[in-house]
């Protein structure tokens, strides 16, 4: 048994503890706007947000997400309009397949937090995420937007 907050709700999972919080998220909460690309922690598609921070929940174990905030891409924008980087997204009209777009979307949100305004140097280092699109430059451009917003 695991509790959790999900998008500010508190539930409770039957999960092994060391089942990646990625599965608990998709299988026992319903939540299917975080995927599942590598599972190794080098992609980034399931990027979430623990208490404000990114992590990629494909290799971080449910106990470990007990007693945190857990922030999924259907609970970023916290009301009907679109988080700032949702809107910047749709602007720039970023997605090509969309596969992988919640994880980076998330983890733009948790850059834009530590640094409001990223430069290039602190995109590059920042956002590691995997787009086999090819989506990277409409990204950068996404990012600029958004932290201008
Ligand atoms: S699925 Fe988690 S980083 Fe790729
Ligand atoms: S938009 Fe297709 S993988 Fe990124």
């Amino acid at each position: 048994m695991a509790r959790l907050t999900v998008n500010g709700k508190a539930l409770e999972v039957t999960a092994d503890p060391s089942t990646p919080l990625l599965w608990v998220i998709r299988e026992q909460v319903g939540l299917t706007g975080t995927k599942y690309g590598c599972g190794v922690a080098q992609c980034g598609a399931c990027t979430v947000h623990l208490d404000g921070a990114a992590v990629r929940s494909c290799m971080m174990p449910v106990a470990g997400a007990e007693g945190k905030q857990i922030t999924t891409i259907e609970g970023l924008a916290g009301g009907s309009a679109l988080h700032k980087v949702q809107q910047a997204w749709f602007d720039h009209e970023v997605p090509q397949c969309g596969y992988c777009q919640s994880g980076m979307i998330m983890a733009v949100a948790a850059l834009l937090k530590d640094k409001p305004k990223p430069t290039d140097a602190d995109i590059n280092a920042g956002i590691t995420n995997i787009c086999r699109c090819g989506t990277f430059q409409q990204v950068r451009e996404a990012i600029h937007a958004a932290a201008k917003a």
